[in-house]
């Protein structure tokens, strides 16, 4: 069955991102000139996801309003004749079907999925974490789908992590099966040394089967007392079997200060208007170092 929904958890506190994040959300900071969360549904619409349940909280109505229409400039820029800025805007808000709701608790990355039960139904769909952005030719959530297709298993896109932050992260049990395509059958959210499994960790971008809910909606309180997908993805690795893609490209983290530091260099190292006054001041600067 293709996929045709995915799901973007964006309702988390963000605190790493603090005092900035009390008033924009991290999944809507700007990389260059677009909001984190244009580049994910611009991913997610790349790999032919029609349909789209952002998950929201308190504070973050700046998305929905992103993804709307927006009379006030469309108006303004069409008394100015600008109308190639005009249809970029529109764009916008007819990128996909786009729904909200709110987790009106941040109680973990699970139970923010567990809130687009209704919306997904029986049907596999892919998760793109709000907050970690990939950089890469082919889009992610692409492959992801086209392993999924011919596996027949959920599939979560991988990366290796230095040791040193492996028990920031979770670290998963995998056997290769294929060029940057493993086998996974368990898994452990933010390990301490001694169960570290590999320096394996999923980072953003997942697609998994709709069993998947059922889960959720059984699973025990895990790591910070959150209902945390990790434990759940583990149960459908060790039951049904999981797959595993390392993904290429570059992922950047908005929820951490240096991860969106480091997107926008490097996406403003790759946008036509700012390219080259990027690349002489950068080089200049580093001189000063
Ligand atoms: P993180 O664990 O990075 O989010 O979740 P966080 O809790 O906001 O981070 P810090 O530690 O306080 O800085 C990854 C993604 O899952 C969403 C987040 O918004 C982020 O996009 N999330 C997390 C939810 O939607 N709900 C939650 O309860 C937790």
């Amino acid at each position: 069955m293709t996929v045709r929904k995915a799901v973007i958890p964006a309702a988390g506190l963000g605190t790493r991102m603090l005092p900035g994040s009390k008033t924009v959300p991290k999944e809507m900071m700007t990389v260059v000139d677009k909001p984190a969360m244009h580049y994910q549904v611009e991913e997610a619409v790349k790999s032919g996801i029609t349909d789209i349940m952002i998950i929201t909280n308190r504070g973050k109505d700046s998305m929905e309003d992103y993804f709307d229409y927006s009379p006030e400039y469309e108006n303004y820029l069409t008394k100015k004749g600008k109308m190639r800025e005009l249809e970029e805007l529109r764009k916008i808000a007819e990128m996909a079907n786009i729904t909200f709701i709110r987790q009106k608790e941040a109680k973990g990355l699970g139970h923010a999925v567990l809130l687009a039960k209704e919306f997904v139904g029986n049907e596999p769909f892919a998760v793109i974490y709000g907050d970690d952005m990939i950089e890469a030719d082919k889009p992610t959530t692409k492959s992801l789908i086209e392993i999924y297709e011919k596996y027949g298993k959920g599939v979560v896109g991988i990366k290796e992590v230095s040791p040193d932050v492996i028990s920031k992260y979770c670290s998963l049990k995998v056997d290769k099966v294929d060029d940057r395509i493993y086998s996974c059958t368990d898994m452990i959210e933010k390990p301490t040394p001694d169960k570290v499994m590999s320096y394996f960790s999923i980072l953003g971008r997942v697609v998994l089967p709709p069993e998947i809910f059922h889960l959720l909606e059984t699973s025990e309180l895990g790591y910070g007392g959150e209902i945390q997908l990790t434990d759940s993805m583990a149960t459908l690795a060790r039951e049904v079997g999981l797959m595993a893609y390392e993904f290429p490209g570059i992922h950047h983290d908005m929820g951490s200060k240096l991860g969106l530091i480091k997107a926008n260099i490097s996406f403003g190292i790759k946008h036509p208007e700012i390219s080259q006054d990027l690349k002489i001041w950068l080089k200049n600067f580093v001189k000063t170092l």
